[in-house]
């Protein structure tokens, strides 16, 4: 037994580590990683930032795209309550810089070399007037198909290159019964197909047109109609039980053979991995056929919110600084389903579709074909981006046809912006 002065040594040794923790290595960090492939990322950075003596502090919101993660942050904030560290998309990146809430990260950056690594593309939103207010973790892309392999194979279909291919493909597969196209239906994972829709249809000068630049003409254009009617398309080959499903039970359908396609971005790898499954073995990657060559991106990036204490503070330092380092870079997004959000990490550790993500990336971003997901708020503000999910998710439910809907995009993103 152990002695009276022995537990109370233990006691005092607990305690004095949590205060300190608590004190000067805690994060809080607020995210919407929950499904499976996620968690198993998390837990990389987790074990990562434990290693340097950091602590975590788990506030999870559970919603793909982020948005009640976004409405739990204000109430925090309005609460004078900020967490130390949220991942956020673009746009809302902008928004907490404007309202002078986010920390000035320039020292870690600096003498980290961020300036030199970090894409431009990211950095418009890492930085704000100048400053690093955030660390980019990833690049994903939303304009990906996943494929079961082996109910292609038994049908004798080969990988779709073209919309009329893909389309061809999928009633191939709905006539013998099963579901062509997994799909959870939530607004913004109708968004996320409608990304690579929209590129199908015009490429990316339409996409910049119509959603950079927010132009009525393009927002209510023939090619916006052909979008839609590409959208009611897609509707014709999801079950009938997609209301509201998940994003990651849809990758589960594809998974466990009960459906051939689901159009998502790179995260659902994560969920394919974590099931054991191999690129080109029992899963393949593409492009939304038609949307070769482009790529609709977007970035998980933390941004960290000023703290009064200077421990804090420097626990934020620490966990930019580890997040942003080249192994943990590999590390993380090999599992995570996404590619390196700097330019120097090296594609070894990566499966074949990461490897072609990273290729595609540098190469969107040196032809100009590299645009902001509209769905996951690197092309619009909140305001607009929500506005876009409004109308996309009423015509794939049926509420109005394709030419009322390109008709209601332009009012509603003119009202919205
Ligand atoms: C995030 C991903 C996440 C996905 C689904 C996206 O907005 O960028 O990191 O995996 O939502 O939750």
């Amino acid at each position: 037994m152990r002695s009276n002065f022995g537990r109370k040594a233990v006691l005092v040794a607990a305690l004095m580590a949590s205060t300190s923790m608590a004190q000067a290595e805690d994060v809080e960090v607020l995210h919407w990683w929950t499904s499976g492939g996620e968690a198993a990322a998390l837990n990389v950075l987790k074990e990562d930032l434990a290693t340097k003596g950091i602590g975590w502090v788990d506030m999870p919101v559970a919603g793909g795209g982020g948005e009640a993660a976004m409405t739990t942050l204000r109430a925090r904030v309005t609460a004078g309550d900020a967490p130390t560290a949220v991942q956020m998309l673009g746009f809302d990146i902008t928004d907490w810089a404007v309202q002078g809430k986010l920390a000035n990260l320039n020292d870690v950056a600096a003498a980290e070399g961020w300036d030199a690594v970090v894409p431009a593309a990211l950095q418009a939103f890492s930085k704000h007037d100048g400053n690093w207010v955030a660390a980019p973790v990833n690049v994903h892309s939303t304009n990906w198909v996943w494929a079961n392999k082996s109910i292609l194979d038994e049908l004798g279909i080969a990988q779709p290159t073209s919309w009329d291919e893909f389309v061809a493909a999928m009633q191939k597969v709905k006539d013998t019964g099963k579901t062509a196209l997994a799909h959870g239906g939530q607004p913004w994972q109708e968004a996320t197909m409608f990304d690579g829709v929209v590129l199908s249809v015009g490429g990316v000068e339409f996409y910049k047109k119509a959603f950079i630049d927010l132009d009525p003409a393009a927002l209510g254009s023939d090619q916006m109609v052909e979008a839609f009617n590409r959208m009611a398309t897609l509707r014709s080959f999801v079950d009938d039980n997609f209301s509201g499903r998940d994003w990651n039970l849809a990758s589960a359908m594809v998974i466990n053979n009960e459906a051939a396609f689901q159009i998502m971005g790179d995260w659902a790898k994560g969920e394919f991995l974590k099931a054991g499954k191999v690129p080109g073995t029992d899963f393949l990657c593409f492009r939304v056929p038609g949307s070769q060559g482009m790529v609709s991106f977007n970035s998980d990036q933390f941004a960290m919110f000023a703290q009064a204490e200077e421990g804090a503070q420097a626990a934020q330092g620490e966990m930019a600084k580890a997040i942003m380092s080249p192994t943990f870079q590999s590390a993380f997004n090999v599992v995570k389903g996404s590619v390196p959000s700097r330019t120097d990490v090296p594609n070894d550790a990566f499966d074949d579709c990461g490897k072609q993500g990273m290729a595609e990336l540098s190469e969107a971003s040196a032809n100009g074909t590299l645009v902001g997901s509209i769905a996951h708020g690197h092309a619009n503000v909140a305001a607009v981006k929500n506005a876009i999910y409004d109308v996309v998710t009423a015509q794939f439910n049926g509420e109005y046809d394709a030419a009322t809907a390109a008709a209601n995009l332009v009012s509603a993103v003119e009202t919205a912006k």
